[in-house]
């Protein structure tokens, strides 16, 4: 019983990884769609946006995104556009995080950091010139049909992208002192520098969909759960993982003498946290109704990849 129960896990997680690879595909037809290309004139800047963007990443936040809006029959199609900006988002920040100036990281997604493949100066502007774009797609009328919503959308985007998110959530991760000396301050950084972008991925979703405004809070809530497992995961991965597999250097977070959780809980405690988070956040989902919904499968797939 036990062994079938294994193997059925095992099928739903490779369907799901499937799954976010055909929706990832879409997604980057969606992002490509909105870059400035330009094959005929040297274009260093959009060649460092097309490079940051379109070359290896899970897409797991726009896939969360997706996913939510599936629970209320969006078609993915008309989630596409709001996972993209979302998108845009994420790659910005991951230029920025591995600028000299923060995290001094050559290696992201296994090839040369953004500034390491062009210089600086680019990198700065192409993570710039990115979250502007996030906006351009959102204001976007194939991102929803009311103008309504997609002014809903950019303001909620703006706060997660902005001084109330992960702008403030870098700053303490970079220069916060002794915030991250007690878990609590911790877990705030990680809320604001990794768990806005799915706490948005949730909420847009459910949004997508028309879901009530009790649901869109619940599924914000949804959100702050699954952001710390996905941070979790990482302080994991940044400890026990593989450089080849993760395609970033290991031990950051060590040589940049960082609070993270594996040395708040260590390893043990880490798991079993991210334990308890899954089931609060499932709680959450029954509590909505959904109770056969894909979400904690991908729960699983978030706290079990390797890269
Ligand atoms: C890396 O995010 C940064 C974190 C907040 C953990 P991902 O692990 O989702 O990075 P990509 O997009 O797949 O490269
Ligand atoms: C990055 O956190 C968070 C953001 C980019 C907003 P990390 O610094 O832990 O991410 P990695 O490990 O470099 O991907
Ligand atoms: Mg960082
Ligand atoms: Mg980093
Ligand atoms: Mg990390």
């Amino acid at each position: 019983m036990r062994m079938t129960q294994t193997a059925e896990v095992f099928d739903e997680l490779d369907f799901l990884q499937n799954e976010v690879r055909q929706v990832g595909q879409a997604i980057e037809q969606v992002m490509a769609s909105f870059l400035p290309f330009d094959d005929t004139k040297d274009q260093p800047l959009y060649d460092a946006m097309a490079y940051a963007c379109l070359t290896g990443g899970k897409r797991l936040r726009p896939f969360l995104l997706c996913s939510v809006a599936r629970l209320y029959n969006v078609p993915s199609g008309e989630s596409l556009h709001a996972g993209a900006a979302l998108e845009f988002i994420h790659c910005s920040s991951l230029i920025h995080d591995d600028l000299p100036c923060m995290d001094d990281s050559d290696l992201r997604r296994g090839q040369p950091s953004c500034h390491v493949q062009f210089s600086e100066a680019i990198a700065l502007l192409a993570g710039d010139a990115l979250i502007s774009l996030a906006f351009e797609v959102l204001s976007h009328p194939n991102t929803h049909t009311s103008a309504e919503k997609r002014c809903v959308l950019m303001r909620m985007l703006s706060q997660v992208a902005g001084p109330r998110g992960i702008m403030q959530g870098q700053a303490l991760d970079i220069l916060g002192g002794n915030r991250t000396d007690t878990l609590e301050g911790l877990i705030d950084v990680h809320n604001l520098k990794t768990g806005s972008m799915i706490e948005f991925a949730c909420e847009a979703g459910a949004l997508l969909g028309g879901a009530s405004s009790r649901d869109l809070k619940l599924f914000k809530k949804f959100g702050t759960k699954v952001g710390l497992i996905y941070q979790i995961t990482d302080d994991l991965l940044d400890t026990v993982g593989y450089q080849d597999q993760m395609g970033k250097p290991v031990l950051q977070d060590i040589r940049l003498d960082k609070a993270n959780f594996v040395t708040h809980l260590g390893l043990e405690g880490v798991r079993s946290y991210a334990a308890d988070l899954r089931q609060e956040a499932v709680d959450i989902l029954h509590q909505m109704g959904f109770k056969h919904s894909p979400l904690p499968h991908l729960i699983d797939l978030i706290r079990s990849r390797q890269n």
